[in-house]
């Protein structure tokens, strides 16, 4: 596991040279997209390297890590919709290269086994980004996650609803209480993962990923297990480090 504390721009860059590196060796690299607020400027950073450098995404696909149940499709929160607004319409990733967990399928069970099947058709990802939640969750697997988990339906805890009530008008009980979230194992399979975390609130979190002993309660640990990690975190995320 490689840790490089910095400011935030500068890990923005670091992410972002990873995925050039990935497209131009493989400009039909396979691409895992996270959501939240961690990954925002390293799209805002590709996203310029696309407008101004002509870093193409055009042979690229991606895969997502996890989805809301139940949000409506056109719901401004529902992530298929934030990874749009966020990175797929500033860059020529083509829509329909984009994949992520069916939050509205009648079957959910149904959905989780054919998102598992889709990544590995696709060859599995190349280059993973996460962030991490403040209880040690990535994607949305929460404390006490199996380990050798795949995509499946989660949920979430109260914690995690708190701290995204942001994203819904500071409003709880409009936080969905159910997602479909990639398992540890199948974020594991992934050929380089690379993890972002900024503020302090981040800090004990980061401390647990990068120094703590491999356990279920804190689910990040799990990357220690990972041949190719990559975790870049500004100095409050680093300090318990
Ligand atoms: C969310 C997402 C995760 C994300 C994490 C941290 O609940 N499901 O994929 O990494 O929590 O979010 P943020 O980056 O906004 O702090």
């Amino acid at each position: 596991m490689e840790v490089v504390v910095a400011p935030v721009a500068e890990l923005a860059r670091l992410a972002a040279d990873a995925v050039q590196r990935l497209l131009t060796a493989r400009p039909e690299a396979v691409l895992g997209l996270a959501t939240g607020s961690s990954p925002l400027a390293v799209y805002d950073e590709l996203a310029r390297r696309h407008a101004e450098e002509g870093l193409t995404f055009a042979r690229a696909r991606a895969f997502m890590l996890d989805e809301y149940v139940g949000l409506p499709a056109d719901h401004p929160e529902r992530y298929r919709n934030v990874i749009e607004r966020d990175l797929v319409s500033r860059v020529d990733l083509a829509p329909g290269a984009v994949h992520g967990p069916d939050g509205l399928a009648a079957d959910l069970a149904g959905a989780c086994a054919s998102y598992e099947r889709a990544i590995a058709d696709a060859g599995g990802v190349d280059l993973q980004l996460l962030g991490i939640g403040t209880d040690g969750h990535v994607a949305f697997n929460e404390p006490g996650s199996s380990l050798a988990s795949r995509t499946r339906i989660k949920t979430l805890t109260r914690q995690t609803r708190e701290d995204n009530a942001r994203f819904f008008g500071d409003d709880l009980d409009a936080v969905p209480t159910h997602c479909l979230t990639q398992g540890l194992a199948t974020i594991l399979s992934a050929r380089h993962l690379v993890l972002l975390a900024q503020g302090r609130h981040k800090a004990e979190a980061v401390h647990q990923l990068v120094e703590g002993p491999v356990s279920a309660m804190w689910p990040a640990t799990v990357l220690q297990m990972h041949p190719h990690v990559t975790v870049l975190v500004d100095e409050p995320a680093a300090s318990r480090l």
